[in-house]
C-alpha cells in the first residue's frame, strides 16, 4: 500500500519537485482533452492531482475510472500548475501532483448528497441519517475540529489554575436539576434503578469534602427534557467546583477563562469584568432573566401612570394585582397595520391578550388610545420610555409572567425584523441575586430555582448567618434570595452556579423548605448529607453548556451543528436508529416488561 508523507492541505510552493504519497477522498473529476483533474480532499484541504497518460498509461486508466467520494492513494511530484488552472483562492491553488502511481483504497457508491456548502440546505433528516457524510461537509469538519480546539484550551486554562480533571460516576441516583432522569435498570438487583446524571453536582461537592479543592471535568450529562434547538438529551458541561470562594472568586476566573479560550480558538478579544445585573434588575428592564444585551431596547414600568388613566384594560390588570408595562421600540413607528397584527399574535403564544401601542410621529403620538389617557399622563408615559419622534411604544397589562414574558419576547422579535441586532458583539452578562424559591404550578409546591444545594442568603445585600438562615427558611424562604448566578451570553443561558450549602442544619431545613419529609430525601441525598458533618469546606462552583457556547461562537443556529453525532426534536439518532426495542431475553434478565 501506498504509505502517505504529506496531507493534502500542507504542501507549500517550495515542496515543487518533490516526491509526495497522498491519500484522501475524490472531491471532484474533471477530463480536459485526456488529461484528468481530480481535487483530492483530506482533513487539511484539496491537492489537485492530475491523471496525464504520457506520465504513466495504467495510472491515467484508473483514474478514468474514478468517482466522487472514493478513496485513494496516490504518489507523484509536485510541480507548479499552468497560468489558467491556478486558484489564487486555495492555500494549495498554484501547486498540483503529477500522478505517477495511483491505489483505489476503496470504491465509494454515488454519495447521498455532494460533499460541499450546500449540503446544508439539504434536509436535516437526511444529513443526520448519513451523518459520517454529513460531517465530510467543510463547516461541520470545521466545527469539529474548533469544538477539539475548545476543550483543549479549557483545559490547559484550568490545568495551569491548579483544577484536577476527576470523572464522576455516569450510573448512580438522580441529582435533581428539573429535568426527567434517564434510568438504567439494574440485572443484579432487580427492581432498582440506576439514574444517568443530570449534573456531576452532588459529586463534585463531595470532592470538595474530600479536600481536593478544585475540581473540573469535561461532562457528560443527560435530561430527559423537551427539546429545542439549544438542548440535546445529552451535551456537555464545562463543569467546576473550588473550595474555600465566594461569588467574586468565580466571576474573576471564569472571565479570565473566557477571555483566554476565546482569544486564543477564536481570536476575538472580550471586554472584561463583565456587566452584573440583579435578576430583579433583568425582569424589570428586559422582561427574561437571559436578555440579549445587543438590543438597546428597554421595557419600563408605568403601572403607577396605567392607573391615572381611564383604559378599560390596563386598570382591569391592576385591580388583579398585575402590572403594566411598556416597550419603546426605536424606530419601529414604520411599522405597518398588518406587522402590528402579526405581532399581537406573536405576543399571544405567552398568553398576551392584545398589544396596544401609540406611535410617536412628527405630528405628536397617534393612537386609539389617547382618549383614554390625559394628556399629562401621555407626556409622562413617553418621558418614562425616553420616546422620540419615529419610535412605537408597545404596552402590555395582565399578570407579571405574561407581561414579561410577552414584552421580553416582542423586544427580540422586534429587534430581529429591524435588523438591531449587531452579529459581532459578544455581550455577556452576570446575573445574580435570584429568588431561591419559584412556584411550579404543575407540582402546586415551590421548587430550588437553581438547585437544594444553593446557599440561601437573607436579602439582596446581606447573606445572614446559618442562624438566620435557618429562622427565614422556616418563616418565610419564598422571600429568601439565592447565592446563585448565571452567565448569559447573547441571549442564551450559558451557565450556571452557586455557592453552596456546606452546613448540614441549612442544608436539612432547606429540604423541608422544599416541603420533602426527612425519609425521602435523606433516601435521595442522605450521602450527602452524611458528608456535611465531617468538615465540609466552604465552597461553590459552575457549570457551563459546552455545545452552546462552540454554537455561539460559531454563530450556528443550533447545538447540533457542533455535536459530531446529535439526535433530533424526538431524541432519535437517525444514523443508528436509537432508541431501539431490546430482545425478550435481555428484559426477562432485568425483570422488566413493556407495555406497548
Ligand atoms: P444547569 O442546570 O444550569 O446547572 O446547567 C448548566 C448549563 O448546562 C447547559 N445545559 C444544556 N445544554 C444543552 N442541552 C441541555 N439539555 C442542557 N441543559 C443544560 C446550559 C446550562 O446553563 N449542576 C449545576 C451547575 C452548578 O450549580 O454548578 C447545573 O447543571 O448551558
Ligand atoms: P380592546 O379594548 O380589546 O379593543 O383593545 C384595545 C387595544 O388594547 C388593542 O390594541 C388591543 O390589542 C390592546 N389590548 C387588549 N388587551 C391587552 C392587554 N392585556 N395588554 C396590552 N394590550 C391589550
Amino acid at each position: 500500500m501506498l504509505k502517505r508523507n504529506i496531507y493534502c492541505g500542507e504542501i507549500k510552493e517550495s515542496d515543487i519537485g518533490k516526491k509526495m504519497v497522498l491519500a484522501g477522498w475524490v472531491q471532484s473529476y474533471r477530463d480536459h482533452g485526456g488529461v484528468i483533474f481530480i481535487d483530492l480532499r483530506d482533513i487539511t484541504g484539496i491537492m489537485q492531482v492530475v491523471f496525464n497518460p504520457e506520465i504513466n498509461k495504467v495510472s491515467h486508466s484508473v483514474g478514468e475510472t474514478l468517482r466522487s467520494e472514493d478513496v485513494i492513494a496516490v504518489q507523484g511530484e509536485i510541480q507548479k500548475r499552468s497560468e489558467e488552472t491556478i486558484n489564487p483562492k486555495l492555500f494549495t491553488g498554484m501547486v498540483e501532483l503529477k500522478v505517477n502511481e495511483v491505489e483505489v483504497l476503496n470504491k465509494s457508491k454515488t454519495p447521498p448528497f455532494e460533499i460541499n456548502e450546500e449540503a446544508s440546505q439539504i434536509g436535516e433528516e437526511h444529513r443526520l441519517t448519513y451523518r459520517y457524510i454529513d460531517l465530510r461537509t467543510p463547516v461541520l469538519k470545521q466545527n469539529m475540529i474548533i469544538r477539539h480546539k475548545t476543550t483543549q484550551e479549557v483545559r490547559n486554562f484550568l490545568n495551569k489554575n491548579r483544577f484536577l480533571e476527576i470523572e464522576t460516576p455516569i450510573m448512580n441516583k438522580s441529582t435533581p436539576e428539573g429535568a426527567r432522569d434517564f434510568l438504567i435498570p439494574s440485572r443484579l438487583n432487580h427492581g432498582k434503578f440506576y439514574a444517568l446524571p443530570q449534573s456531576p453536582q452532588i459529586f463534585k461537592q463531595l470532592l470538595m469534602v474530600a479536600g481536593l479543592d478544585r475540581y473540573y471535568q469535561i461532562a457528560r450529562c443527560f435530561r430527559d427534557e423537551d427539546l429545542r434547538k439549544d438542548r440535546q438529551p445529552e451535551f456537555t458541561q464545562i463543569d467546576m467546583e473550588l473550595s474555600f470562594v465566594d461569588e467574586t472568586d468565580i466571576y474573576v476566573i471564569i472571565e479570565h477563562m473566557f477571555k483566554d479560550v476565546i482569544k486564543k480558538v477564536y481570536d476575538k478579544n472580550i471586554l472584561t469584568p463583565f456587566p452584573r445585573m440583579s435578576y430583579r434588575e433583568v425582569m424589570g428592564q428586559y422582561g427574561m432573566d437571559k436578555p440579549d444585551t445587543r438590543i438597546d431596547l428597554f421595557l419600563a414600568d408605568i403601572s403607577d401612570l396605567a392607573e391615572k388613566t381611564n383604559f378599560q384594560v390596563f386598570k382591569e390588570a391592576l385591580s388583579k394585582k398585575g402590572i403594566v408595562k411598556s416597550l419603546n421600540v426605536k424606530g419601529g413607528a414604520r411599522f405597518s397595520r398588518k406587522e402590528i397584527e402579526d405581532l399581537t399574535e406573536y405576543v399571544s403564544i405567552f398568553g398576551a391578550k392584545g398589544l396596544a401601542w401609540i406611535k410617536i410621529t412628527d405630528k405628536g403620538p397617534e393612537s386609539l388610545l389617547l382618549k383614554y389617557i390625559p394628556v399629562q399622563i401621555q407626556d409622562q408615559i413617553l418621558k418614562r420610555n425616553k420616546c422620540q419622534a419615529g419610535d412605537i411604544l408597545f404596552f402590555g397589562a395582565d399578570n407579571h409572567k405574561i407581561v414579561n414574558d410577552a414584552l421580553g419576547n416582542l423586544r427580540v422579535k422586534v429587534a430581529e425584523m429591524l435588523h438591531l441586532i449587531d452579529e459581532n458583539k459578544l455581550n455577556f452578562l452576570w446575573i445574580d441575586n435570584f429568588p431561591l424559591l419559584e412556584y411550579n404550578v404543575e407540582e402546586k409546591r415551590f421548587i430550588a430555582m437553581h438547585h437544594p444545594f444553593t446557599s440561601p442568603k437573607i436579602s439582596e445585600k446581606e447573606g445572614g448567618t446559618d442562624k438566620q438562615i435557618i429562622e427565614a427558611l422556616r418563616k418565610n424562604p419564598e422571600n429568601l434570595f439565592a447565592r446563585s448566578y448565571d452567565l448569559v451570553l447573547n441571549g442564551t443561558e450559558l451557565g450556571g452556579g452557586s455557592i453552596r450549602i456546606h452546613n448540614k442544619a441549612v442544608q436539612e431545613t432547606m429540604f423541608e423548605a422544599l416541603k420533602m419529609d426527612k425519609e425521602l430525601y435523606y433516601q435521595m441525598f442522605g450521602f450527602l448529607i452524611k458528608a456535611l458533618e465531617y468538615g465540609a469546606p466552604p465552597h461553590g462552583g459552575i457549570a457551563f453548556g459546552l455545545d452552546r457556547f462552540i454554537m455561539l461562537m460559531l454563530k450556528e443556529d443550533s447545538i447540533r451543528d457542533v455535536i459530531a453525532f446529535p439526535k433530533t426534536q424526538k431524541g432519535i439518532c437517525l444514523l443508528s436508529e436509537t432508541p431501539a426495542e431490546v430482545s425478550n431475553i435481555q428484559l426477562k434478565e432485568l425483570g422488566i416488561k413493556t407495555v406497548k
